[in-house]
């Protein structure tokens, strides 16, 4: 029999064993850049290599301990469990929808196992090496299970061919380490959600995928502890200045996923949730996870959080409109709109805390 990318010990050996599957059709929509698109990421890898974690070791060596026994190998892959979709008969609005949040998914976790991969292959410094390929491992694994329920659908996403003509964009190590561990805990905490959610409404699990989120984002919760220690490495990467680039990040990764998640009613209605409470929902846990790391957290109940979430939402519903209809005025003002609603949500005063001596964390939800 075939091997599986589920059951593959490296990222290198996954990816060859997706390619042979492939032609290319969803790449099409995996190789758009806007700024809500899952994007490709470069940094200073020479940077990276120099992190030295001989003074965090004690957190640091059961993590990748764990991470080296592999308790989720061979799980990403079709079993009983995977029950029949009827993808011929899915409500059009649905299907587009869903296939669109596979697609974006899919972009998502690839993107993080050629990040990692990259940094396994030019780094030298051991310890992060071996975390980098172990996180490459794993996303590699993920997008290639995303990309066999695209397949039955009659799509996929090329990843051999998105690696070499998919844009890169270049990020200082300290900018990866925020939005890479933001992207990984809030992965976490909405896998979680809907996995929870499901759990006690399981009538509204209309695809099997779901299934397969609880193990799945135990993955993404480890691939955050690394990046949360990568930063206790260097204590100057969560004070002063730093700081306000914190903010920044979580306020574009909190928005961002507001935005692109109001962007699908009918996948949300069909899992029956709310979406507003599933960005609470899941801005709540993220904040109370990042604070292993980040000494502030957004102030999420605050009235203006709410109304700058709507007006960047309803901005950048007009600019696609605008788009679509070409009209360059419209997008101007609707860009315009959507910076001051940024601007709105970034002047929402934090909350400050103080930072747990001890970094880690295990998944509780
Ligand atoms: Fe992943
Ligand atoms: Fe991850």
């Amino acid at each position: 029999m075939n091997k599986h990318s589920a059951d593959a010990t490296t990222a290198e050996e996954a990816l060859a064993i997706q390619e042979t599957l492939d032609s290319n059709m969803a790449t099409e929509v995996a190789m758009k850049n806007t700024l809500l698109t899952p994007r490709f990421y470069t940094t200073d890898f020479d940077e990276l290599d120099a992190v030295d974690v001989s003074h965090i070791k004690s957190e640091w060596d059961p993590l990748i301990e764990r991470m080296l026994s592999d308790p989720n190998k061979g799980h990403f892959k079709k079993n009983d469990d995977w029950d029949q979709v009827d993808w011929d008969n899915m409500e059009p609005q649905l299907k587009k929808e869903f296939i669109d949040f596979l697609i974006s998914s899919c972009t998502a976790e690839f993107s993080g196992c050629v990040l990692y991969k990259e940094m396994k292959r030019r780094g030298s410094n051991k310890e992060i090496t071996q975390l980098f390929q172990l996180m490459a491992r794993d996303e590699a694994r993920h997008a290639g299970f995303i990309n066999d329920a695209l397949r039955e659908a009659g799509v996929a996403v090329n990843l051999g061919f998105l690696t070499q003509k998919k844009k890169y964009t270049y990020f200082r190590p300290k900018f990866i380490y925020y939005a890479t561990y933001l992207s990984e805990k809030i992965g976490y905490a909405r896998y979680i959600t809907i996995f929870r959610h499901l759990q006690e409404n399981p009538q509204h699990r209309f695809h099997p995928i779901f299934k397969w989120f609880e193990e799945w984002c135990n993955d993404e919760f480890s691939h955050g502890e690394a990046f949360a220690l990568l930063m206790k490495a260097d204590p100057k990467l969560t004070r002063g200045v730093n700081v306000w680039w914190i903010k920044f990040f979580l306020t574009a990764v909190y928005a961002t996923m507001y935005i692109r998640d109001h962007q699908r009613p009918a996948f949300h209605a069909a899992l029956g949730v709310d979406p507003d409470w599933y960005a609470h929902e899941v801005f709540t846990k993220t904040s109370k996870l990042s604070k292993q790391i980040f000494p502030i957290t957004l102030d999420i109940d605050h009235p203006r959080w709410k109304k700058g979430l709507l007006s960047i939402q309803k901005a950048n519903q007009d600019l696609a409109d605008a788009k679509a209809k070409g009209s360059k005025l419209a997008q101007l003002t609707s860009s315009i709109r959507a910076g001051f609603a940024f601007v709105m949500l970034f002047t929402v005063p934090s909350k400050k805390h103080s930072v747990p001596s001890v970094t880690r964390l295990e998944p509780a939800y």
